[in-house]
């Protein structure tokens, strides 16, 4: 198994964590970071998604795009809560001003055009899994990172729910594979259509914040 390239754990905010998660996007296409989340604002967020979790604000998640969207908890069972820009709520918009200076950090240090993010909270409950996937529609090539950040205290690899990035991009799920445990302030970025990747079956609730920096549509 590689070694996972981790940058941090330097509270984050700071330039230079934002320059070495430039750095191991360059190199690898990926980058974890520990700790990425400001620490004012974790214990808001923890406390408005399990508001909105018990408040039913969640949806199933579906599969495919438009007319041929549609659910099916075969591929993945997790549900989500959109972030609608303009009615983003305290955390929320700390949390997208963290992730708008890292975009402007990444346009700045790799060229990427990256103009735009779109994020919903996620919530996989015990047993929920996703199965192995791309994230890039194939009508649409306009997401071009994918970033999660995870939300759970005291998570350990006997909770499941890993995260299982295939490290190669031309192998896929033949290929090698590393496994990220959805700590608390962790943030996975990832090439949104080069990498393989599902999340394993999830042994109790499981929440994080996943997210897609846009290029304009060609
Ligand atoms: C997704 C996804 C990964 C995770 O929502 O597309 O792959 O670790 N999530 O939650
Ligand atoms: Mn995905």
């Amino acid at each position: 198994m590689s070694t996972i390239r981790v940058s941090g754990p330097i509270p984050g905010g700071t330039s230079s964590t934002f320059s070495q998660i430039a750095k191991c996007l360059a190199e690898d296409g990926y980058a974890i970071t520990s700790d990425f989340l400001l620490p004012g604002n974790a214990a808001d967020l923890v406390e408005e998604i399990s508001t909105l979790w018990k408040d039913g604000t969640y949806r199933h998640a579906a599969v495919g795009r438009g007319d041929g969207k549609q659910i099916r908890s075969e591929i993945r069972s997790d549900h989500v809560h959109w972030i609608a820009p303009e009615a983003m709520t305290t955390p929320q918009e700390r949390y997208c001003a963290h992730m708008e200076a890292l975009r402007l950090a990444l346009n700045h240090e790799l060229f990427l055009g990256l103009f735009d993010f779109e994020t919903h909270l996620a919530c996989f409950p015990a047993g929920a899994h996703y199965k192995a996937h791309l994230d890039r529609h194939s009508q649409s090539e306009d997401r071009i990172i994918s970033a999660v950040t995870y939300l759970n205290s005291d998570w350990t690899s006997a909770d499941g729910g890993i995260l299982r990035l295939y490290t190669d991009r031309l192998a896929g799920i033949e290929g090698p594979f590393i496994d990220i445990i959805p700590e608390f302030g962790k943030l996975a970025l990832f090439l949104s259509g080069d990498f393989w990747h599902e999340v394993l079956p999830a042994h109790r609730e499981r929440h994080s914040i996943t997210g897609w920096f846009r290029r304009r549509p060609i």
